[in-house]
Formats: structure tokens, sequence, C-alpha cells
């Protein structure tokens, strides 16, 4: 298959060594069931803090805790992906000072076992990711639309259109380049803007909702698998999973109520018989002994 990739381990030095080469393809993942499927697919697998507003039905990521993002972490871990893992540092576990943030991500990656850690901000962190980086912890950076600053810059606004805007963003991708991230997530960027920052640096862009112009493309997994309430208009919706569990559901839940579930094959040692076979019963499936 074309799609699957074929290398075994990815490492930061394979993800900066893509700039201006095939496009790096990735996505989120926050347990090992969806990383066990999503992982022959691409290169990097962020642990988002958009676990809190996919998983745990918070308004903002600002709520996430470190331990939920070590939880989610383990969990993404225990799938031995080959994919790179990055988990994202929660809003209030690393902005204080770089000694505090070289402490959070020294936990989450003694107790995870991931690759390397994303956290949000530009020229205001790049202390910080100096701090870490020059400490043996991989950074991947996050600039642009920061989710985790939502309250203070008024909401989920787009950035670059105005000067001061993208005079800013110059400021901020260059500060985290020099620090030494490996590669930087561009959120919410004007198309224009993205092109311009991709080609003034030499790590990698990843891009969300920042056009095609980035050197690759991150999108919440459940977000493109069709399977929140709405979509951004950055998504494309490759499955429609909402619908598509919910009329399983639906049908369990008949079956259930008319009795044509648990058939007889379906039942140990007997049971009524029934002429109803299950959608898909697969060799996997699991069996009591
Ligand atoms: O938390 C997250 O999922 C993210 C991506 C949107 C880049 O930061």
């Amino acid at each position: 298959m074309s799609s699957v990739n074929p290398i075994r381990k990815q490492t930061v030095s394979h993800i900066r060594a893509r700039k201006g080469k095939a496009p790096i393809v990735c996505l989120t993942a926050y347990d090992a069931l969806m990383t066990e499927i999503l992982d022959p697919h691409v290169d990097l697998l962020l642990v988002g803090d958009s676990a809190g507003t996919v998983l745990h039905g918070a308004e903002t990521t600002i709520p996430v805790t470190l331990d939920e993002m070590i939880l989610h972490g383990r969990s993404v871990m225990r799938a031995d992906p080959k994919s790179l893992v990055v988990i994202d540092l929660p809003f209030g576990s690393y902005e204080a000072s770089p000694q505090q943030a070289f402490d959070t991500a020294s936990r989450v990656l003694k107790e995870t076992g991931a690759d390397a850690v994303k956290l949000e901000g530009g020229v205001t962190q790049a202390e910080t990711i100096n701090f870490l980086t020059e400490r043996g912890v991989p950074v991947m950076a996050h600039v642009g639309l920061r989710p985790q600053a939502v309250r203070a810059t008024g909401g989920y606004k787009i950035v670059g259109k105005t000067d001061d805007e993208r005079e800013a963003m110059r400021a901020d991708i260059d500060a985290v380049t020099e620090a030494g991230a490996f590669c930087v997530v561009l959120e919410g960027v004007i198309e224009n803007l993205a092109r311009e920052l991709t080609a003034r640096i030499e790590i990698p862009t990843i891009g969300i909702g920042a056009s095609p112009a980035c050197d690759g493309q991150i999108l919440v997994t459940h977000d493109m698998l069709g399977l929140l309430e709405k979509t951004p208009k950055f998504v494309r919706l490759f499955a429609n999973l909402r619908e598509t569990i919910g009329d399983a559901i639906g049908a369990y839940a008949e079956a259930v109520r008319d009795g044509s579930f648990p058939a007889a094959e379906e039942t140990y040692g007997g049971g009524k018989s029934a002429d109803v076979k299950p959608i898909n019963s697969s060799p996997q499936q699991r069996n009591y002994q």
C-alpha cells in the first residue's frame, strides 16, 4: 500500500531532514487502540492537549493537566509506534521558567517513553526551548494561533492579516528556530504568510489551518474522521464516523430490544435460534475459552 510508511522508527533527525521534501504526515493520538490504526500511515503522532476538548468535553485546552497528558502518552506508547511521538506540555506546566519546563518535560519523557515534547509560544518561549534542547529534550514549537492563549488573544483567530501580526510571526519563527526546535507547528496562518515563513527557516513547518505551503500537515484525528459535531473550515472529512457509529449503535439497540441479539451462534451452550449474522464477524473476534 503506497500510503503506508515503510521506515521502522522515526526519529527527530528523520523529521528534521524532511524539510522541503515529501510532505510530513501527522495526526493526533490519545490511546493505544487508535495508535495501532494510525501508526502504519503517518510519520508523527502528537499526543495533543486537544484531548481535553476532543475526549473530555472541555471547552478549551486550558484545564488539561500534566497527569492527563502522561496517561494518554503512556497509552499511545503501549502500541509501540514507529512514528515519532510528541507530547504536548499542558497550560501552566512550562511557562513560569525554563526550569519548570525542564521538570515537566523530563517527567513526560521518563514516564511515557515518548520522543519529544511540544509547547506553545515563539519569542517568549525561546529561552525555554533553548534550555530544553541543550539538556537533551527535543522540542516541537507551536506558533500562530495558540489554543492555550485564547483567553488572552480573544479567541480562535486566524493570524497574518495585519503587518504587525506578520512581523511578530517572523520574529517568533526565527526565535524558535534559533533556540533549537526540530520543527514548528503553524496554526491558523494565512497562506502567503505560511509560505513565506516556511521558506524562511531551515526546520520543517507543520500546518494546521495553515495552507498546503507547509512542509507537513497535522489534523486532530477525531475531526477528520467526522466524530465531532462541528467541523472547522480547514478540516476535510475523510470519514463520517459519527454517523457510522450512530447507525451501528442504533442497530444494536434495536436488536437487543427486539430480541434478535444475541442469536444462537452468539450464545454459549444453546440459546434460541435466530437467522441473524453479525455485520462483521472477523477471525480476530474475541472468544472466551
Ligand atoms: O493539541 C493539539 O491537538 C494540537 C494540534 C492542533 C496541533 O496542538
